[in-house]
């Protein structure tokens, strides 16, 4: 009789062991233990022992029972949870994680950087707490002159302002080198100045180039070239005089109106044209104080707003957009 419910027992155990579903668990299950069940009918027949053989086999019939109860039940765990990774629907979509980007300002200032280091300028950079020599008196801005005025400069202490423009960063690259001097310089520039085209910081690139023989014409490939990869090759832009103190002649350049193509518009005031940069030839005064020789050397110099560039390039209507840090603004470039 015992020998019989092992052996009923090992075959259960088996049929549990080897079953691919809760189904197959649910079959044998019945099989074993149902009311017409193998294992409940060896349990009956021990009823019917004598006396003497009856508590051995009904022991072992018992401990049989309950370990084909216990293999069930893990068995049926396990397929469960099987059965939870197959539910998983692997053609849904991932879940993303939301990737950073360069702020718009942050690219027109590598792409402007990138297209003159293809030219063969390097890439410096100057201090934007700057001393009054290198912001103004290095660059021939006399004492007097109106861009000192208290309105435009913020001042740290009576030698020390914000830089108000990257210029500066032309006299302390030129008393550290002998020409030939070919840099542009990125960076943050300071003015005391609040409404929808200015902000009190904002960005430039200074350009700088000193050579032997170096004439306007140079001036005017180099920024011509410039214009038509950073914005389009059929770009057209003229070269209008002005005047800077550290630079003469002086030009500031304007390209054709991007929004209304010349014909036109509230963004162009009604000119047609859009102002970007202000250049020169490095003025004589500004070489001598670096102590170049200006019988052998002579230079080009110019100066872009990044923000101007920006919102000319995409069409941006209110600079203080660009330090608002709002997503939904920054997410379109
Ligand atoms: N520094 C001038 C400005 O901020 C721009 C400029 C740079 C003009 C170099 C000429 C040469 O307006």
């Amino acid at each position: 009789m015992e020998q019989n419910i092992d052996q009923v027992g090992a075959a259960a155990l088996r049929e549990i062991d080897s079953a691919a579903t809760p189904d197959d668990v649910q079959e044998a299950n019945v099989k074993y233990l149902g009311r017409k069940g193998l294992l409940t009918q060896l349990l009956r027949a021990v009823a019917q022992l004598s006396p003497e053989a009856r508590p051995a086999a009904g022991r072992r019939a018992n401990q049989v029972k309950q370990q084909i109860e216990t293999a069930c039940r893990s068995a049926l765990a396990r397929l469960e949870a099987d059965e939870g990774v197959e539910r998983i629907d692997v053609s849904l979509p991932g879940r993303r994680h939301a990737l950073g980007s360069l702020h718009p300002l942050t690219q027109i200032t590598y792409r402007i950087c990138d297209i003159f280091t293809r030219m063969g300028f390097e890439v410096v950079e100057g201090p934007e707490v700057e001393s009054d020599y290198y912001n103004f008196e290095a660059l021939n801005i006399p004492k007097n002159h109106p861009a000192r005025d208290m309105q435009d400069t913020f001042y740290v202490s009576e030698e020390i302002v914000l830089r108000t423009h990257t210029s500066p960063t032309q006299p302390r690259v030129m008393e550290k080198r002998q020409p030939p001097v070919r840099i542009i310089a990125p960076g943050k520039v300071y003015r005391c100045d609040s409404d929808i085209t200015h902000t009190p910081m904002f960005h430039q690139v200074e350009g700088l180039l000193v050579d032997e023989n170096v004439s306007f014409a140079d001036l005017k490939g180099t920024l011509t070239s410039f214009v038509h990869q950073m914005f389009d090759p059929q770009t057209r832009l003229r070269f209008r005089p002005s005047f800077f103190p550290f630079t003469e002649p002086s030009a500031e350049v304007d390209i054709l109106c991007v929004i209304c193509r010349g014909e036109g518009c509230r963004v162009c005031k009604q000119t047609g044209w859009l102002e970007i940069l202000g250049s020169g030839m490095v003025h004589p005064a500004v070489l001598e104080n670096v102590g170049y020789d200006t019988a052998r050397v002579t230079g080009f110099a110019f100066g872009m707003g990044v923000e101007r560039i920006a919102m000319l390039k995409y069409g941006i209507d209110d600079i203080r957009k660009n330090f608002e840090n709002d997503v939904r603004y920054l997410k379109q470039f």
